[in-house]
């Protein structure tokens, strides 16, 4: 699994008409990958399948981020943003993600579809010194505070800019 694998410095650029892939369960394991999804990721069909999605997580990553995807999507709400991804080979890729439920007949949340999109490199640029900050944050406060401490810095950019995080993102 990731654990172990030494993050590098080596991009990997999704091209203008891809897109990644994939279904989870409600609890967020891996049920379905597209074949660049696989090239991405580097994993196989086999390693990806039955895991949970945060195999490729990135380290640059702050933790506030992932807990506002769960409290949006369990909400039953989609989810947009920028997500730096790392492959199996420690190598890493910017994605725009955009996050659904899939409900059953009676509305139960039954899991979850994920499409990714070749993300705008200013957009990238912008978002990245903000995950970083929140990252410090984090870090600064230790592992028992730290997902408030990298929820307040967005929250503090956000009432400074005066917008709500999804027009954060569609500003970027
Ligand atoms: C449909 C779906 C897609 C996801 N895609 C990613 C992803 O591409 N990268 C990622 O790091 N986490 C993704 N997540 C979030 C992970 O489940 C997890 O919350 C995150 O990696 C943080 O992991 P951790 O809590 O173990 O640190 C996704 C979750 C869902 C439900």
């Amino acid at each position: 699994m990731k654990r172990g694998i030494q993050p590098t410095s080596v991009e990997r650029f999704m091209r203008e008409d891809d897109f990644i892939v994939s279904k989870t369960s409600a609890k967020g394991i891996i049920t379905y990958g597209n074949p660049i999804f696989i090239e991405f990721s580097g994993y196989s069909e086999d390693e990806l399948l039955g895991s949970q999605h945060n195999i490729v997580r990135h380290p640059d990553m702050p933790r506030a981020a992932f807990k506002l995807v769960w409290e949006t999507i369990e909400a039953g709400k989609e989810f947009f943003g920028y997500v730096k991804n790392m492959a199996k080979d420690g190598s890493f890729y910017w994605v725009f993600t955009h996050i659904t439920p899939d409900f059953d007949s009676r509305r139960n949340i039954v899991g979850y579809t994920s499409v990714r999109r070749c993300p705008k490199r200013e957009a990238v640029g912008k978002i990245e010194p903000v995950y970083r900050q929140m990252l410090a944050a984090e870090r600064a406060a230790g592992p028992r505070d730290a997902i408030a401490a990298g929820t307040k810095v967005l929250v503090d950019l956000l009432q400074q800019t005066g917008m709500s995080y999804e027009e954060l993102v569609f500003s970027l």
